[in-house]
C-alpha cells in the first residue's frame, strides 16, 4: 500500500462507491476503506442469517423460511427510475455490464381501501378506476400538457410560468380535484408530504415528466430493480473503481483522522496487522458514520422488513411499490411499501420481502405508526418482521474549509434521485466542475420484463 493518494473514501455505501468509481475513471488515485467486512454499508443486501444477527440477535433463524443464502434483503429499499439519473450514471460508466436489472411490475397508490394502479398515460387516465368520469378528462388534459411542455415554446405553456406559479395553481388551472392532486403529487412526483404544493411548479412538473417517461420506457411501472438486491450496485461501482486502479481495504479501522493546525484534512492513521500506518490525501469523502462530530440529524426514518407468503395484489404482480399517502392514513408523511420476491432473486420461491418505510412522527411505537401498511399486508404478528430506526444525517458544512466531504444518509424516498443529487453535488465540490454524463441512448440499457 502506498502512502499518498488523491482522495481517501471512507465507507462503501452507494454514494461513496459511485464517487470512487467516477474519480478513478478520471485518473485520480483513490484509496477506499470500510470498517466492515462487506461492501455496501447501509446500502448492503443481507442474507437471512445476517438479517437475524442484525435485528433479532440471539434468536434462532426460523427454519420454515428456507435457506439463508436465498435471501438478499436491502436495509434501505429503493427502486431505480428507468429514466432517472442513476440509470444514466450506470450507462455512462458501463457498470450495467456487472448488474442485471428487471422491471418492477406495478406502481400503486392506496385509495378507497385498496391499492390502485397509478395512471401515467392518457389511456390509463381515461380507464383508471381511481377517478370519476369528468375528472378523467381533466387529468388527461393535464398529462397531455406535461408531455408536450417545451421550455422554449411559449405556445405549450398555457400561460403558466413554472418558476412563479405554484404547483397548486397549475393543478387548479386544469381544475383537478383534491384526490387527483394527491396521487399526482405523491405517487407520480413522489413528494412524501404536501409542502411542495405552495412552491414554484417547475420541480413538480419535472418529476411528473420523469415518472411518465420512465413508464414509457418499459411499460409496466417506472421502476427497475437489480437481480440479487441493491447491494449489487455499490459492488458494481467498486469493481469499476478497482479496474481503474482504485485500492480497496475492507475490515479496516480508521484509528485517527489527521488534520493540520487550521483543521484541514491531511490523512488517516490505520492499524494494519498491529502496525500503525499513515496514509495521506488532500481530500476525504465519507459517509456520516465516519465523522459523527461533523453531521447533524433532524429526522428519523423507520423501516421494517417483513417476509410474507402472499402479496396484496390482484393481477399476478410479483413486485410493486404501494404508496399510502398521508391524506389516506391521517399522517403528515407518506408510507412506502416495496414488494419484491423470487423473480428478482431476493427470496426463495413462494416467499416475498415487504419493506415498509416512513418518516417517524411523534412518539407512538413504530408498529402503530405503520399500522395501515401492516393491515394491507395482512401482517398481525411480528415474528417475521425486522424493525429498524435510523437517523437521517446531513453534513453541517460543505467541506470547503476542511476538505472533508460527507454524504447524506439515504432518505425515506422510494427511489434514487436524491442519492444521485448528492453524488453530483459532492462531485462538484470535490473536483470543482459539474459531472457530465453521456446521454442515455435508446437501447443502451436493458432490463428484463
Ligand atoms: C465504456 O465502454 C465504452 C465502449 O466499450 C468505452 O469506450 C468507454 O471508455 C467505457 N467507459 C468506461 C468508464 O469504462
Amino acid at each position: 500500500m502506498d502512502e499518498e493518494y488523491d482522495v481517501i473514501v471512507l465507507g462503501t455505501g452507494l454514494t461513496e462507491c459511485v464517487l470512487s468509481g467516477l474519480l478513478s475513471v478520471e485518473g485520480k488515485k483513490v484509496l477506499h476503506i470500510d470498517r466492515q467486512d462487506y461492501y455496501g454499508g447501509e446500502s448492503a443486501s443481507l442474507n437471512l442469517q445476517q438479517l437475524y444477527e442484525k435485528f433479532k440477535p440471539g434468536k434462532e433463524v426460523d427454519a420454515s423460511l428456507g435457506r439463508s443464502r436465498d435471501y438478499c434483503v436491502d436495509l434501505i429499499p429503493k427502486f431505480l427510475m428507468a429514466n432517472g439519473e442513476l440509470t444514466n450514471i450506470l450507462v455512462h460508466t458501463n457498470v450495467t455490464r456487472y448488474v442485471e436489472f428487471k422491471q418492477i411490475d406495478g406502481s400503486f397508490v392506496f385509495r378507497y381501501g385498496k391499492p390502485s394502479k397509478v395512471p401515467a398515460t392518457e389511456y390509463e387516465a381515461v380507464t383508471s378506476s381511481l377517478i370519476g368520469l369528468f375528472e378523467k378528462r381533466r387529468l388527461k388534459n393535464f398529462l397531455q400538457w406535461v408531455a408536450n411542455y417545451k421550455e422554449d415554446d411559449v405556445a405549450t405553456h398555457k400561460g403558466l410560468k413554472l418558476d412563479i406559479d405554484t404547483t397548486d395553481a397549475v393543478y387548479n388551472k386544469f381544475g383537478l380535484e383534491e384526490g387527483t392532486k394527491n396521487f399526482i403529487g405523491h405517487a407520480m412526483a413522489l413528494y412524501d408530504n404536501d409542502e411542495y404544493l405552495q412552491q414554484p411548479a417547475r420541480e413538480a412538473v419535472e418529476r411528473v415528466v420523469l415518472y411518465c417517461q420512465s413508464v414509457a420506457r418499459y411499460g409496466k411501472s417506472p421502476y427497475l430493480y437489480p437481480l440479487y438486491g441493491l447491494g449489487e450496485l455499490p459492488q458494481g461501482f467498486s469493481r469499476l473503481s478497482a479496474i481503474y486502479g482504485g485500492t480497496f481495504m475492507l475490515s479496516t479501522k480508521v484509528e485517527q483522522v489527521l488534520y493540520d493546525e487550521a483543521g484541514v484534512f491531511q490523512g488517516v492513521k490505520l492499524s494494519l496487522d498491529g502496525e500503525e500506518h499513515v496514509v495521506k490525501a488532500p481530500q476525504v469523502i465519507a459517509d456520516p458514520t465516519y465523522f459523527p462530530e461533523k453531521v447533524s440529524s433532524s429526522e428519523k426514518v423507520i423501516r421494517t422488513i417483513s417476509i410474507v407468503d402472499q402479496l396484496p395484489l390482484k393481477n399476478g404482480e410479483t413486485s410493486a411499490q404501494i404508496i399510502l399517502t398521508g391524506k389516506e392514513t391521517g399522517r403528515k408523511n407518506d408510507i412506502y411499501i416495496a414488494l419484491i420476491g423470487s423473480e428478482h432473486k431476493v427470496a426463495p420461491q413462494g416467499k416475498n420481502i415487504a419493506i415498509v418505510s416512513s418518516i417517524i412522527e411523534g412518539d407512538k411505537p413504530p408498529h402503530i405508526q405503520l399500522e395501515s401498511a401492516f393491515k394491507l399486508l395482512g401482517i398481525k404478528a411480528f415474528d417475521r418482521t425486522f424493525m429498524g430506526l435510523s437517523d437521517l444525517f446531513a453534513p453541517i458544512e460543505d467541506g470547503s474549509k476542511d476538505n472533508v466531504y460527507i454524504s447524506k444518509s439515504y432518505d425515506a424516498t422510494s427511489h434514487f434521485e436524491s442519492v444521485t443529487e448528492d453524488v453530483k453535488d459532492i462531485y462538484f465540490r470535490v473536483t470543482g466542475k459539474p459531472l457530465k454524463l453521456t446521454k442515455l441512448e435508446e437501447g443502451e440499457f436493458n432490463a428484463q420484463a
